[in-house]
């Protein structure tokens, strides 16, 4: 069984055409390396979401007044807390920008195989590739979903003609937007933590970026399969900018909560890393993306995390443990969390438990 399935993975992984592949094929039954096991499929279908709201942060005037300021930081403080998701509004980044990125990702994502498959990798060094899900070969179930990564992990020198003609000047963009929007939210995150303004920057939390410009067909049998499997982020924090299709769920007091779209907004979540050093203060919040038969959805994540090479241990920040609450990690450099990952996710298991003291 084993072997037929993982003959099954490459041939689809030949193929280098994708999810998207197999719809514009005209596809109706999903091929069985996407379908997740009865067990699975019969927990999703008798359980129900609950309907409650992630929140929703203002973000306008973080620097008008300190009243203001202290409001926002409290928010953020309390959704870090007991959500690790949050969602954010007057961000800053003007409309334009975000439906500009979403309209180059469609786009990338919609031309012919031929010219998309160019970028068709499985060398995790590439700064640009296309792939159907990083880790194929490893999950029990294949992801209905495609992604073109772009990697600022070990450089953050990005040259315009590396990325793809489709995406290329609204991603320029959108990378410079939502970095700076990234290091207005880390500020906010350390004061949360009652740290200085700068000391997540300082630690370098900000310095490695990743982003994920995901596109997931629409799919004939979503009830088998999933979008996005459920997971938690390997990073500090990840901004992610979703249409308004909807699937994105989150889990809440072991429920699943659907993280509604909002036009204009975008979804700031608690990776791995940032609930280790504050030592289990924020929460690292679990995650899936449902898949659906009615449209294509797209979302970009754009993740924050050390530089994959950085030679910087974490653990976690003396300032936050203290008697009263000891530290409950061993400090770990971030490519020896990322390679750990990896694993812990193919099989399902949190990555967070490998550093526990
Ligand atoms: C991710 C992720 C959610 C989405 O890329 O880690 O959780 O809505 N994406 O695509
Ligand atoms: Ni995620």
């Amino acid at each position: 069984m084993d072997y037929d399935r993982a003959k099954e993975v490459k041939a689809f992984d030949d193929t280098k055409a994708g999810v998207k592949g197999l719809v514009d094929a005209g596809t109706m039954n999903i091929p069985g390396i996407f379908i997740r096991s009865p067990e699975e499929i019969a927990q999703d279908l008798s359980c129900l979401t609950i309907p409650l709201q992630v929140p929703v942060i203002d973000l306008s005037g973080t620097e008008k007044d300190d009243r203001r300021r202290r409001k926002i930081v409290d928010e953020i403080r309390i959704a870090s807390e007991k959500w690790g998701f949050f969602r954010v509004v007057n961000h800053g980044i003007p409309l334009s920008v975000l439906s500009e990125m979403m309209n180059g990702v469609r786009a990338f994502h919609e031309q012919p195989s031929e010219v998309k498959q160019e970028f068709y990798s499985g060398d995790r060094m590439k700064k640009v590739r296309l792939v159907t899900n990083s880790e194929l070969y490893l999950s029990r179930s294949v992801n209905w979903r495609d992604t073109m990564n772009i990697s600022l992990l070990f450089s953050d020198h990005l040259h315009p003609d590396e990325l793809p003609l489709a995406c290329r000047d609204s991603t320029i963009e959108y990378i410079k937007d939502v970095s700076e929007l990234g290091d207005t939210i880390f500020e906010l995150l350390s004061e949360a933590l009652g740290l200085k303004p700068n000391h997540l920057r300082d630690m370098e939390c900000s310095k490695g970026r990743g982003f994920s410009c995901h596109y997931y067909p629409a799919c004939p049998e979503p009830d088998l399969t999933l979008g996005t499997n459920k997971h938690s982020d390997p990073t500090f924090i990840t901004i992610l900018l979703q249409d308004q299709t909807g699937g994105l769920q989150v889990v809440h007091d072991n429920r699943w909560v659907d993280v509604q779209p909002i036009v204009g907004s975008l979804v700031v979540n608690i990776g791995d890393t940032l609930q280790i050093i504050s030592n289990n203060k924020f929460k690292s919040a679990v995650h899936r993306v449902r898949a659906n038969s009615d449209r294509p959805r797209i979302s970009v994540a754009c993740f924050f995390t050390a530089f994959a090479a950085s030679s910087k241990l974490y653990g976690p920040i003396e300032e936050i443990a203290s008697e009263e609450s000891p530290p409950v990690y061993r400090e770990f450099l971030v490519s020896e969390y990322i390679s750990n990952y990896y694993n812990c996710r193919a099989l399902n298991t949190s990555g967070l438990d490998h550093f526990k003291l």
